[in-house]
């Protein structure tokens, strides 16, 4: 099929997501300049350079609120924590996504324990095998289809990494012990556990 995108599609589901698989989950936590401390997962999610290493993480927001709480508090504060989304997790994931208040916790409402960062005031979530600390850098306006809505991409700059030794084999990450979780398109997931090697052709 082909379809112009300004156009219907003519299918039950836009298949557009299931054309950029898998996308890495960032489970963002951040607190707002009131002090109400906030997590969500985020699937326009990615890591974007390495020296220094940038992240970024894009919002899709509807009026009223065109820009979701991960934003608002990230441009307010300047900070925020990226926690490694993991098969074994994916439930407290995805009980951490319901459109709460504000003011919720969803640490709280996704029963996790938190634990201090080092380096930025929002916690981490402590069962998460990594966490990423991070500033604020930038944020880019993208289009945006939906009147009144907002499509956000926000970057920061990770300034500090925790790796849970349980994690580590021979000074290397192991990701198979950790099953990072993915989006894909519709409501479906994958996780990574297979891992292969390629070397890089050296002329
Ligand atoms: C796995 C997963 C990935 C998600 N990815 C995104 C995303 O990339 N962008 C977005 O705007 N919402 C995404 N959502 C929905 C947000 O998590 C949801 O709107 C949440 O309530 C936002 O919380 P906040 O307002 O506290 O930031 C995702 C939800 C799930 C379950």
């Amino acid at each position: 099929m082909f379809w112009k995108t300004s156009e219907p599609h003519g299918l039950p589901h836009n298949p557009f997501k299931s054309c950029v698989v898998p996308r890495p989950i960032g489970w963002i936590s951040s607190i707002s300049a009131d002090g109400y401390i906030n997590l969500a997962p985020y699937s326009f999610f990615n890591g974007v350079a390495g020296e220094p290493p940038l992240v970024m993480f894009s919002s899709t927001g509807s009026p009223p609120r065109a820009s979701k709480d991960t934003v608002s508090n990230v441009e307010a504060t300047g900070e925020f924590v990226c926690n490694m989304a993991t098969w074994e997790l994916r439930d407290r994931i995805n009980a951490s996504s319901a459109p709460a208040p504000s003011e919720t916790n969803e640490f709280e409402l996704a029963d996790l324990e938190m634990a201090p960062s080092k380096l930025v005031k929002p916690p981490r979530v402590k069962i998460a095998p990594i966490h990423m600390e991070c500033i604020y850098v930038d944020t880019m306006e993208l289009p945006c289809d939906t009147p009144g809505g907002r499509n956000a991409l926000v970057v920061g700059q990770v300034i500090g990494i925790h790796i849970h030794d349980t994690y580590m084999s021979d000074g290397m990450v192991d990701i198979t012990k950790i099953r990072p979780l993915a989006r894909m398109g519709y409501q479906d997931y994958t996780s990574v556990e297979n891992v292969f090697t390629l070397n890089r052709p050296t002329k």
